[in-house]
Order: C-alpha cells, then structure tokens, then sequence
C-alpha cells in the first residue's frame, strides 16, 4: 500500500552498547545510548517493514511496531542478528565493544591488600557487520556506522570496504559535537557513488530519511 515501500521487507537493525563482562558485577562499555539505533528500527516499520531490533543495555524504551532482542554482550549480539539471517537488510547501529575481557572471573574479584590490582586481558570480539557483509546469505543491503573522533570520511571509505556494506553512515562523536548521547546527529553517507553529507538534524530526521533510502534501494534492487 501506498506509504509502506517496506511492505513484506524483514530488516535486522541493531542498536546500543554491549556490556562486556569483568565479572558477574563489573563490566566494560560505552557511552552509546541506542536513540540513534531505535530511531532507525521505528522509521523502518513506520514504512511497513518486518523490523527486528538486536538491542544492547540501553534505558530507553522498546520502539513501538518492532520486535526488539535483548542482549548485553557482542557474542550474543552476533548470535541474535545471524538468527536473522536471511533477510532484505541489514542496519549495524550499535555500538559493538571491540574488545572483552578474556576469561571473565565467575565470581566477584575481591581486592586484596598489599597487592597489585590484576591486570585484565582482553580479546578481540566478532565484527558483527563485517560477518554479516561476507555472509553466504548476505542481506541485499547493508549500512554500516563509523562513530570517529577524526578523518570521518578516510575512515569511513576503509569500513565500507573491509567490512562489505552498502553504505557507511559516518559521524563524527567527538565529545565538542555533542553527537554521543545527544538528540541531534550530522551525517556523512559513504557509498561506491561517493559522498553525501546530510545536514545537521534530529536523530529521528536522520532515521526518516535513512529509512526512504534503504525502500529505494530495496525497490531498485528487486
Ligand atoms: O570498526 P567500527 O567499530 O568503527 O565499525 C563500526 C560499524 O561496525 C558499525 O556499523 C557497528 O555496528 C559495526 N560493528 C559490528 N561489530 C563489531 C564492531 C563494529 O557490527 N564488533
């Protein structure tokens, strides 16, 4: 029907921080706070589409319309989004730890006196994005996000490559932009065309207009 392009289209979009286990009261995160991830999901099913939202910790509320996935952890991320798998697209929003702890204690560590606190380890976690842009059942589109603090755009043209997206909407999260945690957000949209900057808007404008491209490419891509 008219105003639902995305009719029948199932879209997995994640959004938020992990959690990353120290032990079972202690962890390592990010300052992600998933407005910009839940936007996307919303705008998405506001267009018709089946949207499936993989969401780490975060304290703000589900999205109306959305099937939203709990998780805490890039482990369990990649399991939920794969879960997905296949399906028309993909949106990666979250902010995925790149690192967790190695051989996370099972029990609460305890200082003890006089010693040195125990360094922690740390091992790489699964790319989620580039998993899912190399899958055999790759979805026909694919967004990435580059959250950076410097060279946005040169950043942001590896990702697209190494990590085999569509497009990668990058920003910059410096802490002067006020992006991270913020309502607003300024975008630059990297592709194989080249570059497109999007103004400064609200986080909802940006999920809108995002939402309208990806029921473009999915018409145009049959
Ligand atoms: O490499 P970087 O973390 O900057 O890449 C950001 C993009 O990759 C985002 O779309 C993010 O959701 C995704 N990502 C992921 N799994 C990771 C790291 C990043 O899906 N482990």
């Amino acid at each position: 029907p008219q105003g639902q392009p995305l009719a029948g289209k199932r879209i997995v979009v994640t959004s938020g921080p992990t959690h990353e286990p120290i032990d079972p009261v202690r962890y390592i995160a990010n300052r992600s706070s998933g407005k910009q991830g839940h936007a996307i999901a919303s705008a998405l099913a506001k267009l018709g589409a089946e949207v499936t939202l993989v969401s780490g910790p975060v304290t703000i509320p589900d999205p109306k319309g959305v099937s939203t996935v709990h998780v805490e952890t890039a482990e369990e991320m990649k399991a939920a989004v794969l879960s997905q798998l296949p399906c028309d697209a993909a949106v990666m929003v979250a902010a995925v730890a790149d690192w967790r702890v190695a051989g996370a204690a099972d029990q609460k560590i305890k200082k003890q006196p006089g010693e040195a606190p125990a360094p922690l380890q740390l091992t790489e976690n699964p790319d989620i994005l580039k998993t899912v842009g190399h899958h055999a059942e790759r979805p026909r589109f694919v967004v990435g996000f580059a959250a950076e603090t410097q060279n946005v755009e040169a950043n942001g043209r590896r990702k697209l490559e190494a990590k085999g997206a569509d497009i990668i909407v990058a920003n910059d999260v410096s802490p002067a932009t006020g992006i991270m945690g913020g309502d607003r957000n300024r975008v630059k949209l990297i592709s194989a065309d080249g570059i497109a900057e999007w103004p400064d808007m609200t986080k909802e404008e940006v999920a809108e207009r995002l939402a309208c491209l990806i029921a473009e490419k999915l018409a145009s891509s049959g």
